[in-house]
């Protein structure tokens, strides 16, 4: 249903950006940081994470741009081996003294800090040592670092991100290592419930510390659509989103695994290890809020169990049609959706779809919502005027922030919305090949540059959204 046009977002509405700390700062062997899985496991054909943005050296000059944008809050992640280089133990004083300069730069400029606690990057000496998140030592070793970032930043920083996107790490191969000699699949969900109860501890923890903060976990979402209406891809559908986004939520809000993917675990033999106390700790830690990374909508269809499950191909290269779909033999495999504009790297562009995931994320939980990531990824050119058109970007945001309102609308408790990414960063798949920053760097993959900043189109279209408190935008 569709109403009346007014724009205008609630008084206090958070307009953030985001970024995470691997892809933007840089310095990735400096001052006693130590290498993360992501550092080592990143796409060798592109920028790797070693000056990556630079912002370690230029956060100053990048609060300036934030404020000048006008944000009310950012959102950054926290490196665990730049603050923790052997993973747990002695704090680095110099990677903790960056984030502490970080957060007052952004306090003085009145931006409010969002801060991950893990955004992809775990020391790699843990994975050496125990197989990361494999082992159950992890979350020990977690609850620790959130301690100390709890202890050091919970004075300045109230709001919290626990982990981003638990859910595409079943998705994406290079976010985390596995042991060969285990079938895949009962190690991801093993992974997945030593995750939860990692994140479960920092909820406990977080209230202990800081009463008055807000914690929640930051979950990639897409809304998945029935190929036709076929009853058996309507089932089809719903299980994805079972699979894929209500597995998680309903971990983190309900405490309790849906039963029909627990069925499909047993069937399979691959549930997770359950110690007596898990499920209760699970129950006890309900977030305040949920963050919501939203890109795309897919489409599905069932599955038989005989269909061949092919290796997911990550369109790295941006040329479309490239991209492999996911298959799950027995419940559905994805396919095309002929009605949506897809970016050159075949993501979906679907406004409409946010709207929905909102809507049902409200029904089912109730809880406030904050977008903690949307944006489009794109060849950006610097054209010989010095700026960068990024029309397409400003339509993508626009599009998008329309159906936030109109949830906003229908009774979704939306608080905040922060774009990926602030800047351009390198890109987890595509370094700097793809883009999403209102701000441009004046580097490519293989060329530094000078790393020069450079507000593109969307910079100036962002900062009339904030100004006017709007949609639509400037
Ligand atoms: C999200 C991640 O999955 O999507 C970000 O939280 C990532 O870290 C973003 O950069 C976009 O993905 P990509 O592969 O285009 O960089």
């Amino acid at each position: 249903m569709n109403y009346k046009k007014d724009y205008s977002f609630p008084e206090g509405f958070l307009w953030s950006a985001a970024t995470a700390a691997y892809q933007f700062e840089g310095a990735y062997l400096e001052d006693g940081k130590t290498m993360s899985i992501v550092d080592k496991n990143i796409n060798p054909s592109f920028a790797n994470t070693s000056v990556a943005s630079d912002h370690y050296h230029r956060f100053k000059e990048d609060v300036a741009l934030m404020k000048e944008l006008g944000l009310k809050a950012y959102r950054f992640s926290i490196s665990w081996p730049r603050v923790l280089p052997k993973g747990r133990g002695e704090v680095n004083q110099k990677g903790l003294q960056f984030y502490q300069n970080l957060v007052a730069e952004l306090k003085a400029n009145g931006i409010e800090p969002l801060a991950t606690i893990y955004h992809f990057d775990l020391p790699a000496c843990l994975q050496e040592e125990y197989g990361g998140w494999s082992s159950r030592q992890i979350i020990d070793d977690f609850a620790y670092f959130c301690k100390v970032l709890f202890e050091h930043l919970g004075n300045q920083v109230k709001y919290w991100f626990t982990i981003n996107e638990q859910s595409n790490m079943f998705l994406l191969p290079y976010l985390m290592e596995f042991d060969d000699q285990i079938p895949i699949e009962k190690q991801k969900y093993e992974m997945n419930h030593i995750m939860t109860l990692a994140h479960a501890k920092a909820i406990t923890l977080c209230r202990e510390m800081l009463p008055d903060a807000k914690i929640g976990p930051a979950i990639g979402l897409s809304p998945n659509y029935p190929e036709s209406c076929r009853p058996e891809d309507i089932q089809a559908a719903r299980e994805a989103d079972d699979f894929r986004n209500y597995l998680f939520t309903d971990l983190y809000v309900h405490g309790r695994y849906r039963e029909n993917i627990w069925r499909y675990m047993k069937e399979r033999g691959i549930t997770p290890t359950i110690d007596e106390g898990d499920m209760e700790l699970l129950k006890s830690a309900k977030p305040d809020f949920l963050g919501i990374n939203y890109y795309q909508s897919r489409v599905v269809k069932y599955a038989s169990e005989s269909t061949i499950v092919r290796d997911m191909k990550v369109n790295a290269d941006g040329r479309k049609g490239e991209t492999e779909f996911e298959v799950v033999p027995g419940v559905y495999e994805g396919c095309n959706n002929p009605y949506l504009e897809k970016t050159d790297w075949d993501w979906e562009i679907d406004a409409i779809g946010l709207r929905t995931l909102l809507n049902e994320l409200n029904d089912r939980y109730r809880l406030p919502i904050i977008i903690t990531e949307n944006g489009m990824g794109a060849v950006d050119k610097l054209t010989a005027d010095g700026k960068v058109h990024d029309d397409y970007r400003i339509d993508y945001l626009a599009k998008h922030l329309e159906q936030c309102h109109l949830a906003i609308g229908d009774g979704v408790q939306l608080f905040g919305y922060c774009p990926w990414s602030f800047m351009d960063l390198v890109s987890t798949t595509s370094g700097f090949r793809k883009r999403y920053g209102f701000v441009y760097i004046n580097r490519t993959d293989d060329n530094l540059k000078d790393l020069r900043r450079i507000r593109k189109e969307s910079f100036y279209w962002y900062q009339g959204v904030i100004r006017t408190n709007e949609g639509v935008g400037g």
